[in-house]
């Protein structure tokens, strides 16, 4: 596991986005597995400039995204599939088609799931997933409890989830958060050939120390990526203040780009 150490969390971004346009670049085929939450939308927005700028394009990019709520539309405002339209996918130059999102109103969810993991694999696998990380160490909803082989199914999501996603959205509401999700699986997650996790502020502390120096549990199930061969944590240095090796990292990683650490 690379952890890039940045002052700010829009540099961490930046550096992030630098990454996945250069793959894009590289291969304009990539397929990419996207996520949503505050986390990533800096990043989404450096993408966009990239675009803007015509340095990259999109156009024959295909998205999975990582997760859903149970039963909400795709045009609910609260919905994952509303939010990526509005902080990426509008502001890029993708296909809407080649975006891909659960659909929590599936009447068999079970099957949605499956068909979900059959369309990955259809398309080769994921190139690059793009992560962030809850403060109790879920990636995607994969709560504390969970196999860290778990494949996409039906989730339920612990009360601090539901209040953390109740502070930031859904009006502060925690009755209005669904208390079921689809989501991808950490077995599914690790199966992506490189991975870029967004980890910003304090409140992600515990949950960084736990991914990175903590041993592989399902109890904080970010730290399957440690036996991940390609995973890259970009964080700010609140985030990654309770790291005992963070200087060493910062210094391995920032070589690794060639930047100066
Ligand atoms: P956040 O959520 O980006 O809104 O903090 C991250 C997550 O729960 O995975």
């Amino acid at each position: 596991m690379e952890i890039v150490i940045c002052k700010t969390k829009e540099e961490a971004s930046r550096l992030a986005a630098d990454m996945i346009n250069a793959a894009v670049k590289k291969n304009p085929k990539t397929v990419l597995g996207l996520a949503t939450g505050s986390t990533p939308v800096l990043m989404y927005n450096e993408m966009a400039k990239a675009v803007k700028a015509k340095k990259v394009s999109y156009k024959q990019v295909k998205s999975w995204n990582l997760d859903e709520y149970e039963g909400l539309a795709p045009t609910h405002n609260q919905s994952y599939r509303y939010f990526m339209n509005e902080n990426l996918f509008k502001k890029i130059d993708i296909q809407l088609k080649n975006t891909h999102v659960l659909n929590g109103l599936a009447k068999d969810l079970d099957k949605e799931c499956a068909a979900y993991e059959a369309q990955i694999k259809k398309a080769g696998g994921i190139d690059i997933q793009v992560l962030g990380i809850g403060s109790d160490g879920h990636i995607a909803f994969n709560e504390p409890g969970t196999s860290l082989t778990s494949r996409t199914s039906v989730v339920y999501l612990t009360p601090s989830t539901i209040k953390d996603n109740a502070r930031l959205f859904f009006n502060g509401k925690l009755d209005e958060v669904p208390t079921r999700a689809l989501s991808m699986g950490v077995g599914t997650i690790c199966e992506a050939k490189k991975i870029v996790l967004l980890a910003f502020g304090e409140n992600k502390q515990d949950a960084v120390k736990g991914m990175v120096e903590g041993g592989v549990t399902q109890f904080c199930t970010a730290s399957a990526l440690q036996m991940h061969p390609d995973a890259w944590v970009f964080c700010d240095e609140a985030a990654a203040k309770k790291l005992k090796l963070r200087k060493y990292y910062a210094w391995r990683s920032a070589t690794k780009l060639g930047l100066k650490a």
